[in-house]
């Protein structure tokens, strides 16, 4: 059956997933009018939806208040717009009028569909993209609006796409909140009457909240239930409205943005909206995040098939006490645990001492390293490690030489107070010469010292978000930013490409399937105790796959928490992602470096699972524990089941863990124990695992297909 298909006198649109339908329709009146998103049906299934729209019965009420592909600003639409619009002579409604559709192909195993409107008068065009993948149920939107006038069009409001959800009794609403240290905090709760507004106004993605959502019917569960998801593509201010009308509807509208920005189009100019995509999953809140890790893997990634190295990053050890000798030592020590990525962090550059001056001047300093990065570069290529280099692009320090040449370079609006954040400023990226600065220096820095890994760290959100010499800069730089921002790292990774860079925002600040496209990992938070990770990666990873999700083994007490957790506690939780290791080296007891590089080892072992596997979660991170996450070979050969226990409690009863996704006729071998269960065993009835007494405890259980004996299923 064709992915895209097309009822001429229905005029009903189908997109076909391999699980799940799309249906839309142009209306009497030209609007694209949506139909039916859920499980997958044949285009005459999907024609039943196509039925005359129903009166208003009364004179307040207006068109349907959701069930539009984009509902626009006019007319009786009394919803939130997705695309609001102000016409040079002042007039702000969008009339539709379809202009034609294309059916594309943009790549193997890709369908495009484009449908092509214009406002009826004004000179607006409007074509919505809907992308679909062969082995994927995610849907692709994004919209690209175009000044087809000679005078300037203003775009209040120009989301992406608006997805809607079929009539329910109830809808409960999923996402994250957060704040720095302690980002991607899961929420489940009833979806309340009216609009609920998810957004950023800081200028990059955000801590505090991240632009994806999880809709259901308030029965789903981690393994059952309809779900329908989506995730926005961008790494600026965003918004996502989502509304639940009084006729038992929800839907959302998502894009780039917060409230109170516009984008002026010039004649000619084009705006093409970040993509937002959605999902539609049957399986619970498990078989969401898996159908999007699969995605983010195949048609996000740079390099989905890496397998990321273990990495040691300095900053937890030396803070901005960087210097030859130190990192050396560091590195030697590192390479003797199997590290494979130094990452040598802030401090190494300009007058860096503290975060109050220095940003800017991205030389290394010349009392730390009198003969330059070269040196430390080859020592970490000799012991055998890739070496990495923090920085911090879009910022500056007043106090440093870049600022004191450039003062007007950063986001400032004239007789406006210039707020420092962690004494720094922002670099307007959106300007020409600032985005082509940075790229200068960032190639020229990669291509003299052979680095191989960038940390881009981004830490303070916009304020004063002016551009002074462009009338409509403090409107522009909004977007222009970012795009900026992306066309700089495009252009880097282009230079070189073996180059590859984690995204940081102190911490999660700036992870979103925009920058994923363009980045190989994330640091998910700056937050590294063991114990808070726990929930943090919860979080992350309703999304985002583990493959993307650094996280790091630090010394104890934390410097969060002040807790003390045992070393094989807090590698368990870090193997759960792409492992590295922050603590201070020099201080590791002989024991602790020993149980470390074993631990190291055990990681390499079990990291393809980690990295590339489906992940199930049969026990969340509810209470005490245990909390368990599993990890399975795409081919079913081995799992990976990690533990972790807070408390044990007396009296409570120690449960089997279910796991699931195995290959029900085979038997597993604990690959530490020797131990053979059977499947059928493991998934129906569970697994006890050996824990160590007492609190803080884990394990790590690695199980390996048997290829003999197989039992009928
Ligand atoms: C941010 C990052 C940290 C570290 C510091 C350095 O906070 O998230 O990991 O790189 O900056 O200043």
């Amino acid at each position: 059956m064709p992915v895209i298909s097309f009822a001429p006198d229905s005029g009903v649109w189908l997109l076909s997933t391999p699980r799940t339908s799309y249906a839309l329709r142009i209306d009497e009146t030209g609007a694209p009018c949506h139909l039916a998103w859920g499980p997958r049906l044949t285009l005459a299934e999907a024609e039943e939806f196509a039925t005359p729209p129903v009166p208003a019965d009364s004179s307040f009420e207006g068109r349907p208040p959701s069930g539009e592909e984009l509902p626009v600003d006019g007319g009786t639409r009394y919803g939130p717009p997705s695309l609001q619009v102000r016409f040079a002579d002042g007039t702000r409604a969008f009339e539709w009028e379809t202009t034609g559709h294309r059916v594309l192909e943009p790549a193997p195993g890709e369908s495009e569909l484009v449908l092509e409107f214009r406002d009826r008068h004004y000179p607006l065009a409007v074509s919505l993209h809907y992308r679909v993948h062969d082995h994927c149920d995610v849907i692709e939107r994004w919209t690209v609006l175009r000044n087809t006038g000679a005078e300037t069009v203003v775009l209040q409001r120009a989301d992406s796409a608006a997805w809607t959800l079929p009539p329910r009794d109830d809808y409960r609403l999923s996402h994250v909140t957060g704040q720095w240290a302690a980002e991607s905090q899961l929420h489940r709760e009833r979806l309340a009457f009216g609009e609920t507004v998810l957004t950023s106004r800081r200028g990059v993605t955000s801590h505090h909240t991240n632009p994806w959502v999880m809709l259901d019917a308030g029965d789903a569960t981690e393994d059952h239930g309809q779900v329908w998801s989506a995730a926005l593509a961008w790494s600026g201010s965003w918004r996502v409205t989502v509304q639940r009308t009084p006729d038992g509807r929800a839907g959302l509208t998502g894009g780039a943005g917060h409230e109170g920005t516009a984008l002026p189009l010039a004649p000619g100019e084009e705006f093409t909206a970040p993509r937002f995509a959605g999902l539609h999953t049957d399986g619970g809140f498990g078989a969401a995040s898996r159908a999007w890790h699969a995605h983010v893997l195949a048609h996000v990634l740079p390099h989905p098939d890496e397998l990321r190295p273990v990495l040691y990053n300095s900053w937890e050890a030396t803070g901005f006490d960087v210097d030859e000798p130190g990192q050396r030592a560091l590195a030697g020590r590192a390479a003797a645990l199997g590290v494979e990525l130094y990452v040598m962090d802030d401090g190494w550059f300009g007058a860096r001492r503290s975060d109050r001056a220095g940003l800017g001047d991205w030389t290394p300093s010349p009392d730390r390293f009198p003969d330059g990065l070269t040196p430390l570069v080859r020592e970490v290529h000799r012991l055998g490690m890739r070496f990495g280099l923090w920085v911090e692009p879009e910022m500056v320090n007043p106090d440093s030489d870049l600022y004191r040449l450039h003062p007007d370079w950063v986001l400032h609006f004239p007789h406006r107070a210039r707020t420092e954040l962690r004494h720094q400023l922002v670099l307007n990226f959106a300007r020409r010469e600032v985005a082509d600065w940075a790229y200068d220096w960032l190639t020229a820095l990669v291509a003299d010292h052979g680095i191989d890994f960038l940390k881009w760290d981004m830490n303070r959100a916009f304020s004063e978000a002016g551009w002074p010499d462009r009338t409509d800069g403090s409107d522009r730089l909004w977007t222009e930013y970012t795009r900026n921002l992306y066309a700089v790292i495009d252009r880097l990774r282009a230079d070189h490409p073996g180059l590859r860079i984690e995204t940081c925002s102190g911490g999660g600040g700036r992870v979103d399937l925009g920058i994923l496209s363009r980045t190989d990992q994330a640091w998910a938070s700056d937050n590294t105790d063991a114990a808070d990770r726990i929930s943090i990666q919860h979080g992350y990873g309703q999304i985002y796959p583990a493959r993307t999700m650094a996280a790091w083994v630090t010394d104890v007490p934390n410097q969060f928490t002040a807790r003390s957790v045992p070393l094989r506690f807090r590698f368990h939780v870090a193997m759960a992602g792409v492992l590295g290791i922050g603590g201070d080296l020099g201080r590791w007891s002989d024991g602790e470096l020993a149980e470390g590089a074993a631990l190291v080892a055990e990681y390499k072992r079990v990291r393809h699972l980690v990295q590339h596997g489906v992940l199930h979660r049969p026990r969340g991170p509810v209470d005490d524990g245990p909390t368990a996450v599993q990890y399975t070979a795409p081919d079913r050969s081995e799992a990976l089941l990690l533990v972790w226990r807070r408390a044990p409690h007396r009296g409570r009863p120690r449960l089997p863990v279910r796991l699931a996704g195995l290959d029900p006729a085979a038997r597993y071998r604990d690959a530490r124990t020797g131990k053979v269960h059977h499947a059928k065993v493991l998934t129906g009835y569970g697994l006890l695992p050996e824990l160590p007494p007492g609190d803080w405890s884990s394990a790590a259980v690695h199980l390996v297909r048997e290829p003999e004996r197989r039992t009928a299923p």
